[in-house]
């Protein structure tokens, strides 16, 4: 059953919970997060970057998670993941896709609040959500963290909601993408972040971040936690490790991986849900 995500993100931070949104490229790890969502009676997103796209195609891509929702009777929804330009914003919600976001966070300020605001005027005049980001979120490269974040800033993140109408705020608190040692939330910003912004909050790079961090950003209304890595790690690790000839033995075997991995997220973000 295909869900509303700006309300469900909503529905998550009043009441203390969040939801998993996890990423996808190909039919087996679709598959696998379907199968894991089934065992529980909560909502999730599946979410491709523009390079799942490029990799899969965009047709592709969409009728996969979205035959996979369907025939899984999960309450989920494809979501555009870094949309880094209008182009591929539209064509995305174009085809579908019911929640989209637009990565304008290393566009100066005034750029970034006038290309979110185009892809919020075009998304929710068709129904759908919009997430943005401000601060930007930095990568790991070689196993440390790179020098390209940049928090985001309380007063900066209220200002650039009102001017733009996003439904939810990725936010950059000392997460980072790709699981670096060390990465850690910086509860102060985050906690001021909360004060004064009462959209969900989204946190990228999810994976490299502790329980506690996860159990803490809830508390302070963070409504969307993305997994990648994890994912990706757990996929291929199976399939390298894998003494089976068929690949699709060893593709269940990564599948079966992924699922776990799905499963512990979906418990530790759901627990407080009533
Ligand atoms: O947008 C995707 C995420 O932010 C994933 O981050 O690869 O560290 O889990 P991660
Ligand atoms: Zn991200």
């Amino acid at each position: 059953m295909s869900i509303n995500v700006a309300n469900e993100l909503k529905k998550a931070r009043a009441g203390g919970y969040a939801i998993g949104a996890f990423n996808t490229s190909n039919l087996e790890v679709t598959k696998a997060i379907c199968k894991a969502a089934s065992n529980f009676d909560v909502p999730i997103l599946i979410q491709t970057t523009p390079s799942a796209i490029e990799y899969a195609g965009l047709k592709q891509i969409f009728d996969i998670v979205t035959t996979e929702i369907k025939a899984n009777n999960i309450k989920a929804a494809i979501h555009l993941d870094h949309g880094k330009d209008f182009d591929i914003v539209k064509k995305a919600i174009d085809i579908g896709y019911t929640s989209v976001m637009f990565d304008g966070s290393t566009f100066p300020y005034d750029e970034n609040v006038l290309l979110t605001s185009k892809v919020v005027n075009y998304a929710h005049a068709r129904g759908v959500s919009v997430e943005a980001e401000i601060g930007v979120i930095g990568h790991e490269e070689g196993g440390a963290v790179s020098g390209q974040s940049v928090m985001s800033m309380p007063d900066q993140v209220k200002n650039f909601i009102d001017l733009t109408g996003i439904d939810s705020v990725a936010v950059s608190v000392g997460n980072q993408h790709g699981a670096p040692s060390g990465e850690k939330v910086d509860f102060k910003i985050l906690e001021s972040i909360s004060n004064v912004v009462n959209i969900p909050l989204v946190m990228h790079g999810s994976s490299g971040l502790s329980d506690g961090d996860i159990r803490g950003a809830i508390g302070l209304g963070v409504a969307k936690f993305n997994i990648d890595t994890n994912i990706k790690v757990a996929f291929s690790s199976a399939i390298e490790e894998s003494k089976e000839a068929d690949y699709r033995k060893a593709n269940a075997e990564g599948m079966e991986e992924v699922e776990k991995v799905v499963a512990k997220y979906i418990e530790l973000l759901s627990c407080g849900k009533k």
